[in-house]
């Protein structure tokens, strides 16, 4: 067995055990029966993780290629034989236009389920932070009918005044679609609006990178770098001399991963370029409303300010209220909602009825502030939680800014590490984060996420980042 997986592939490596062991398997070097090498003994040929190997063998297990027995180990099924009569799901798998997530966030994807480790990597509200539903939904009306394409035409009306009462955005109820989540805001934004080919900018680090949906709709990604006050407005034009750049993300108000909320003046400046450009504009404004107590309140959202409507604007509940809801809205021209809203039709029937019936009473007035001041006060204590944490343990190891809202912080260690490697050991010693790799950063970055975990768990959880960092 000389050969040996790429660990730095952009295919999983235990993906790359599986194909290889079923080439085995098709060409008879393996034939039926016989047995295959200890997890624990591949591992240690491959160089890699036992529970990689053990996910390939649980990956053809599952395509009836790999039988085990506990105890007696593993070995190519007897049954089956010849291998084409069961279908061949692994080409079926590595088919498809949609690509796997990275391999990285598969991993943290994993270890957030574990209830031993300390999750410093969901970028999700502690289930103390979530509130109540009133008992009269219930009670009262409940419609479970499919929904209108556009979304229920009440949470629409809801939802133009509160944008314009909390964002300064004015839209009309037919300029806002309803989405699951601002996530696929952006998936229909990806595959409705661009073609395949097209190039797109977009800041980095980000969240966006963090989304393999771009690359699965085939479009071709190109960076912004970014200073204290956001992304430098000139790069744009000199992205589109070089590319031709069709659509611009940004992410401008606490920014994910790195907090940064783009100056008023940079708003401008970045409207105006796109508007000589004639680029339109994508806002993801997931965070803007969890300033912390005290804190700057940011500019307005760069919807609101925009006067030639070119820029289409990504919300939703999920940072502020309930992620489970899936409610998302996307705001832009008329056209552009009825396009999307006839994709959204075709995908999946329009968001769930009664989840939007639900956001109607979250978003009214009073309750919705009563949560937001909540969150304000929680999470800032959250923030200073984490931030004497960091000062007790990790100042000789790191770097940090001082988040002003949202849930994370960007921190670099003074000496990079492999991020793969810290973040299994990590997981190992019972914390996860987010390596910086994930949103496009150079190794060394990591988010750190305090809105989930309690304030023990958060010391608890730095002190054991702290300890392995030393332990590199
Ligand atoms: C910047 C940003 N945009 C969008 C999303 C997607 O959120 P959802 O689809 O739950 O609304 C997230 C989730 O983490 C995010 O961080």
């Amino acid at each position: 067995m000389e050969w040996k997986p790429e660990k730095e592939g952009q295919e999983p490596v235990y993906k790359q055990i599986a194909k290889w062991l079923e080439q085995q398997i098709i060409e008879g070097a393996l034939p039926p029966g016989v047995s295959l090498p200890a997890e624990r003994v591949l591992a240690k040929r491959f160089g890699v993780n036992r529970g990689t190997v053990s996910a390939a063998y649980e990956d053809l297990r599952a395509t009836g290629l790999l039988q085990s027995w506990q105890g007696s180990g593993t070995w190519v099924s007897r049954h089956l034989w010849g291998v084409q009569q069961v279908p061949n799901w692994h080409n079926y798998t590595n088919g498809g236009a949609f690509l796997p997530a990275n391999p990285l966030v598969q991993r943290i994807r994993e270890a957030v389920f574990d209830p031993s480790v300390i999750n410093l990597a969901k970028a999700e509200l502690a289930p103390s932070l979530i509130p109540s539903l009133p008992n009269r939904l219930y009670e009262s009306y409940l419609e479970l009918g499919y929904a209108h394409p556009k979304g229920n035409p009440d949470l629409r009306e809801d939802l133009a005044v509160h944008l314009l009462e909390q964002y300064g955005i004015a839209a009309s109820p037919e300029e806002i679609l309803i989405t699951s989540g601002a996530q696929q805001g952006l998936h229909l934004i990806s595959q409705c609006l661009l073609s395949p080919g097209a190039a797109i900018a977009m800041e980095g680090p980000s969240y966006f990178y963090s989304l393999p949906l771009f690359i699965s709709a085939g479009l071709r990604l190109y960076r912004l770098p970014m200073d204290r006050e956001g992304i430098v407005p000139e790069e744009i034009r000199s992205l589109h001399q070089k590319h031709r750049i069709r659509m611009v993300f940004v992410n401008p108000t606490y920014q994910n991963p790195t907090g940064i909320v783009m100056s008023q003046t940079r708003r401008r400046q970045v409207l105006d370029i796109c508007k000589e450009l004639r680029i339109p504009l994508v806002e993801d404004d997931a965070y803007y409303a969890l300033t912390l107590q005290d804190n700057r309140k940011p500019p307005k959202p760069m919807k609101a300010i925009d006067t030639s409507g070119m820029v289409l604007y990504v919300n939703s509940m999920s940072k502020t209220i309930a992620p489970g809801l899936r409610i998302g809205w996307l705001v832009g021209p008329r056209s552009v909602i009825e396009r999307l809203a006839d994709a959204k039709q075709q995908m999946d029937f329009g968001t769930s009825s009664v989840s939007q019936q639900m956001a109607r009473e979250f978003l009214e007035k009073s309750r919705y502030e009563t949560q937001m001041q909540k969150l304000a006060a929680s999470l800032l204590q959250q923030r200073e939680t984490m931030l004497e944490a960091m000062q007790k343990e990790m100042s000789g190891l790191a770097e940090w800014n001082l988040p002003e809202g949202s849930y994370h912080f960007w921190c670099r260690l003074h000496r990079p590490l492999d991020e793969r490697e810290l973040l299994d050991v990590s997981i190992r010693a019972g914390v996860v984060f987010t390596p910086g790799g994930v949103y496009g950063a150079e190794p060394g970055w990591l988010r750190l996420t305090y809105s989930w975990e309690t304030k023990d768990a958060i010391r608890e959880g730095i002190r054991r980042l702290a300890q392995v960092i030393l332990s590199m």
